[in-house]
């Protein structure tokens, strides 16, 4: 490794100052004199879009393997196969010369309307996390640097580049920063890339507490953080905050700026030197690795397949599938030869190659089956009547009829929001046509993120969620119509069963430049199972052509120290006739705590993979943090001593064994009471009770006299005494005692309590 301060110290400011800003769109600056060469980024996430003109954006990109979104890799809730994924891309970059994938997408999906949800994981923190850090290993294994983004709160395209998103801190850390902190911690991807959006009143670019507070201080980071490309709007007070590269290039005003600022000694010299020193580590990190070379895109191709098959959820089947050689297949709807494998925006690949499904289907077919095709719904969202009666002539005179329901492929892209959740008009009336005249009718869906399905899914004889699969996806969908693989996805995100039902609805997308984050930590399952809301299909759900059985649950301890964590296994036979793949999942639930808490959060999962009749132990470690929350007040993660559950099961809503344990905290939590603590916090905290009880005796008594009231406490107006002050500040209580009663004035008596209970806890 060069010797970066040496380099540093020849550089001139008007050199550091250039290297702080792209060179083009997607390359840095190089510094030719000083050996310092120019690195190339390319979007991600899901295939690399390597434009070969560097000044083109949006330019049509080198061929490369178009890989299922993340949705569908979310669903596969695999690990190992999604680190595959993550190395396969890493090494079509060192192909296409790409030093920096801008990727993984991290973001929550706080409403299924966003434009951009196909591009991310899921609903949850731990399983987006977890999936973020596997992706980032695969990639940066072939040392190639990935860039999580976007950092942080980019949860809507509406006014992306502009929008407040205003959270409160505890949702922030435990919804829409947890799932960065997993990544950052366990993986350390090269770059870090922030947001467009405001949060909180402050832009990402220039967001101190966000960029240096705490994902380089508090997480240890030690990368690069980029810009989101044109999220820059000061580049000195980005570099303030934080921001150590700039995209895109060339801006010769924004560095002239800095140049000015740190003449005029409005900048400190050292915040640029620094962001020099993460860029240059990251540029000689780069070059270790030779690029040019070719890659195999045949063995890609078979594992855009793998990962499609692994992903797509069977959402319902009355038996229907596996299909049973039935002797006439009708194929009906566009998406049967127009394959959905990807989104609109940035993450758009050019792929290497693009099954057409209609022919894998043909391919996995017995020999003898024959194919009837319509088209079923026109390209335009327009209704055609004809186009339905010829699919469902067709459908009434086959075995079983497929339908290929694509979302018309504008709707769901970068840049802006879905207006619903619904399929077209004539995709739901085609469905209902069919169905009507062909009992035998299994609907295929590609989108990126939930869609409604009341209107017609008690009519499907089976359902299978597709996603945007990818460019094998074709092949894949065959391997599970034909029982060639057997489904094993399940989703990563609720199905809602109407739009008004969705948590965010009431607050999204906004008003005058602002996004109140209105339901808290409460989105996707959090959010329904909080409010005990119907839906469609719960997160976690999807089903298989065998069964397991879940047995014998058990736990490392039944009481333990936060410290030590706790280890959880259990059994899962495959208890029918194929061999197949079942996601263990595993959720804590809180008994009690001082803060309000979801029913129930995943914190760990595994999947197996099964022979018939065969038995296998999925187990997970608990640490402490998977019995946290972030403490409002503390402003720190917390585990409360008491009760937890540890919930074992095959979806949130589907939970096999229970395991109820007893955790010790070893925390020793500064005291908090203060001038307007109530008097219920003076009584539950350890130190504040002992000072106040005394008191609290006395006041009561006088309570009574003032207020009068003998039985049950009860005062001549009618309300419970003890109750009416219990939530009021020390203050309510004693300014409702007569003066010449108090020894001294409240005030003065709060603050010699506050003293003693300090000295107490000294
Ligand atoms: C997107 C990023 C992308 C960048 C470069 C932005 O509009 O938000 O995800 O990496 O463009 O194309």
């Amino acid at each position: 490794m060069q010797d970066i301060q040496s380099i540093i110290s020849q550089m001139t400011l008007e050199e550091k100052a250039a290297l702080c800003t792209g060179a083009t769109v997607w390359t840095t600056q190089e510094v030719e004199r000083l050996g310092v060469p120019s690195i190339t980024m390319s979007d991600g996430p899901h295939g690399v879009r390597r434009v070969a003109n560097a000044t083109g954006l949006t330019s049509k990109s080198i061929p490369a393997t178009a890989f299922p979104t993340a949705s569908c890799t979310a669903s596969t809730w695999d690990l190992d196969l999604v680190r595959e994924m993550g190395a396969a891309i890493g090494q079509e970059c060192v192909a296409l010369g790409v030093d920096v994938l801008l990727g993984p997408s991290n973001n929550m999906k706080r409403t299924p309307l966003c434009g951009r949800n196909f591009e991310y994981f899921s609903e949850d923190p731990f399983l987006s996390g977890e999936l973020s850090a596997s992706w980032i290993d695969g990639v940066q294994s072939q040392g190639v640097g990935a860039s999580l983004k976007h950092f942080a709160a980019n949860n809507q395209e509406y006014q992306r580049l502009c929008i407040d998103a205003r959270i409160d801190e505890r949702t922030l850390r435990e919804i829409y920063l947890a799932a960065f902190e997993t990544a950052v911690k366990k993986a350390r991807p090269w770059t870090v890339m922030c947001a467009y959006n405001k949060l909180n009143g402050v832009t990402c670019s220039e967001h101190h507490e966000l960029l240096v507070d705490i994902l380089k201080k508090e997480w240890g980071f030690e990368g690069v953080v980029v810009s989101d490309w044109g999220a820059v709007h000061d580049r000195v007070a980005a570099l303030k905050g934080g921001l150590d590269l700039e995209m895109p290039g060339p801006k010769q005003r924004r560095v002239q700026a800095v140049v000015d600022a740190v003449r005029a000694g409005e900048l400190d010299e050292a915040a640029v030197d620094e962001a020099v020193r993460r860029i240059l580590r990251i540029v000689f990190l780069a070059e270790e690795t030779v690029k040019g070379g070719g890659f195999d895109a045949a063995g890609h191709h078979a594992l855009a397949r793998k990962i499609a098959g692994e992903g797509m959820v069977l959402l319902k089947n009355n038996g229907v599938l596996p299909l049973k050689n039935p002797q006439r297949i009708a194929v009906i709807g566009r998406a049967a030869q127009e394959p959905c494998f990807e989104g609109g925006g940035s993450s758009h690949v050019n792929p290497t190659r693009v099954d057409d499904p209609l022919e894998e289907l043909k391919k996995a077919a017995p020999a003898n089956t024959e194919f009837t095709y319509s088209e079923g719904y026109p390209k335009d969202d327009s209704l055609r009547q004809d186009l339905i009666d010829a699919a469902a002539e067709q459908a009434r005179a086959a075995g079983v009829a497929l339908l290929y329901i694509a979302l018309p492929g504008y709707i769901e892209s970068e840049g802006y929001d879905r207006p619903g959740l619904d399929l077209t008009p004539q995709q739901v009336a085609l469905i209902q046509a069919v169905y009507t005249v062909q009992p035998n009718t299994v609907v295929i869906l590609h989108n990126g993120s939930a869609v409604a399905m009341s209107e017609w899914i008690d009519g499907a004889a089976a359902v299978l969620e597709a996603w945007m699969m990818g460019q094998a996806g074709g092949g894949a969908i065959a391997d599970i119509l034909f029982g060639k693989v057997n489904p094993s996805g399940k989703l990563a995100e609720t199905f809602p069963v109407r739009l008004v039902d969705t948590p965010a609805q009431i607050n999204f997308p906004g008003e005058y430049g602002q996004v109140r984050y209105g339901e808290g930590l409460f989105i996707g399952y959090r959010y329904y199972e909080s409010k005990d809301m119907p839906v469609l299909f719960p997160f976690g759900f999807g089903l298989s052509y065998t069964s397991f059985d879940y047995r014998s649950s058990r736990i490392s301890a039944r009481t333990f120290r936060d410290v030590d964590g706790l280890t959880v296994s259990v059994d899962v036979t495959n208890s029918g006739a194929m061999a197949g793949k079942e996601v263990v999942q595993f959720y804590v639930r809180d008994h009690q705590a001082s803060v309000a808490r979801p029913v129930k959060e995943l914190k760990g999962f595994v999947k197996l993979d099964l022979a018939p009749g065969e038995t296998k132990t999925a187990t997970i470690h608990l640490d402490t943090r998977a019995f946290s929350f972030y403490h409002p007040v503390h402003r720190r993660w917390v585990a409360e001593s008491g009760r937890f559950d540890i919930l074992i099961g095959a979806s949130a809503a589907d939970i096999r064994c229970v395991e109820t344990v007893t955790l010790q905290s070893t925390v020793e939590l500064p005291c908090i009471l203060n001038n307007e603590s109530t008097v219920r916090e003076w009584l539950e905290d350890p130190h504040g009770r002992p000072v106040f009880e005394p008191l609290y005796r006395r006041l009561k008594a006088q309570m009574k006299e003032v207020f009068g009231g003998g039985e049950e406490n009860k005062s001549a107006i009618g309300m419970d005494t003890e109750l009416f002050f219990m939530d009021m500040p020390l203050s309510g209580i004693l300014d409702h005692i007569p003066e010449e009663r108090l020894p001294r004035p409240a005030e003065e008596m709060i603050e010699e309590m506050l003293d003693q209970v300090y000295r107490r806890a000294a």
